[in-house]
């Protein structure tokens, strides 16, 4: 008899937004007179539709499809060149980072780039984050058999490295002052959940760190065009030596409305070599060939038009409506005598839970009260525990709403 993998056992319980979204549903089914009414800012889920400009890329390269002279089937399965040649161009080296576009891998999205990139490390990686963290990355880990043992009364793998991340150390890790022995370091700033950005020279401190200790970072920056202090990195490759220690992925998802349209990209640096001098672009190289036959032509010119002037004016303001709608709900919050954090540079609010109750009591309360949905902070490590995350995703009338109905309580 065959066995399934074993490691997909021990993970505990289901993926989280899958979790909240089943108790969406079962509320709604058991109070089918209020669910129409149900305020959802939990998944970071965007709602304005696609900028006009990726629109109209959409409808060309579709029309480019309906015709035997300008038809393609499958795409080259690391990127068209118009697109990493002008990613290439207009995220890194605009800003003064040395990223050429052979390094630079299209995908259909960071998700499965966060989940799969820990396949190109040994077996006996052991990666390090920061708690609380996005749930892929671990899962995926986890999934692969690299994580040890769940201690459930903690909710921490054995072989996981964690860096709490709470209002103390204003949710950002610093390096270990010593060699932690870690190989793999994942990093997400602007942060998801806690809001929380990352200046230039504490970025500085963790690529000196994974220089100096042979470790690599994977530096997930999806939420980068939310930041709007010039002072703020936008890109690891903005920081020395990134170059020989960082990998990093990126979203058209946030930044122009992909959620469901899905790209995304991943920089693998030809400097970044292990203890034997392999190259880790290659292994990516390899892998993107061997499993992935590339993102559909419409979707690879809709992400080349998010770049052209238009697109960049379009999904500008769109990322100031979201904003505008984090800042509504940060003061409102506030206003109501919430703690709250993030929100500024970052389209995710984390704010504290009040006293004596849990992030899923939290959860509850608001949805069976006053039918709003968070995420529960605790869903996303153990540190997250006692907060809850909104997110600015929603429209400007359900993040007026949720603050209404939150201050009403
Ligand atoms: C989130 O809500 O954390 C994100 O939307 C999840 C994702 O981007 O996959």
């Amino acid at each position: 008899m065959f066995k399934a993998n074993e490691n997909y056992l021990k993970l505990p319980g289901n993926y989280l937004f899958s979790t909240i979204a089943s108790r969406i549903e079962a509320y709604g089914k058991a109070n089918p007179d209020k669910a129409a009414s149900i305020v959802r800012l939990g998944i970071g889920d965007v709602t304005q539709p696609l900028a006009p400009s990726i629109v109209k890329a959409l409808h060309e390269a579709v029309d480019e499809m309906a015709d035997a002279a300008t038809f393609r089937g499958y795409a080259p399965d690391l990127g068209y060149d118009f697109l990493r040649e002008t990613i290439a161009r207009c995220d890194f080296e605009a800003r003064g980072a040395e990223i050429h576009p052979d390094e630079v891998f299209v995908s259909d999205g960071a998700k499965s780039d966060s989940a799969n990139i820990q396949e190109i490390f040994s077996d006996d990686a052991r990666i390090a984050v920061c708690d609380p963290v996005y749930p892929v990355y671990v899962d995926s880990n986890v999934m692969a058999g690299r994580t040890g043992t769940y201690d459930e009364a903690t909710g921490l793998w054995s072989d996981v490295t964690y860096m709490p991340c709470t209002s103390d150390n204003g949710f950002i890790a610093d390096p270990p002052s010593t060699d932690a022995d870690i190989s793999l370091i994942y990093l997400c700033f602007p942060n998801n959940p806690t809001g929380a950005v990352i200046s230039r020279p504490r970025l500085q401190a963790w690529v000196d760190y994974a220089n100096e200790h042979g470790a690599v970072i994977v530096y997930d920056a999806a939420y980068e065009a939310y930041i709007t202090d010039p002072e703020l990195p936008h890109s690891i490759y903005e920081c020395d030596g990134a170059r020989s220690c960082a990998i990093e992925i990126r979203s058209f998802s946030k930044n122009a409305g992909f959620t469901g349209t899905r790209l995304g990209y991943t920089v693998v640096p030809r400097d970044l070599k292990d203890e034997n001098g392999v190259a880790l672009r290659d292994l990516w190289a390899r892998r993107h060939g061997t499993k992935f036959n590339g993102a559909p032509y419409i979707v690879q010119r809709a992400g080349e038009a998010v770049y052209s002037e238009a697109g960049q004016r379009e999904t500008r303001e769109q990322i100031r409506y979201y904003m505008d709608n984090a800042h509504v709900i940060l003061d409102g919050l506030t206003a109501a005598g919430f703690q709250v954090f993030g929100g500024v540079n970052a389209p995710y609010i984390w704010l504290k839970v009040p006293d004596g109750m849990s992030s899923w009591e939290f959860f509850d309360m608001l949805l069976e009260r006053v039918q709003v949905v968070g995420t529960p902070g605790s869903g996303f490590g153990p540190s997250g525990e006692g907060y809850f995350r909104l997110t600015a995703f929603g429209s400007r009338e359900s993040a007026l709403e949720a603050v209404r109905r939150i201050k009403s309580l």
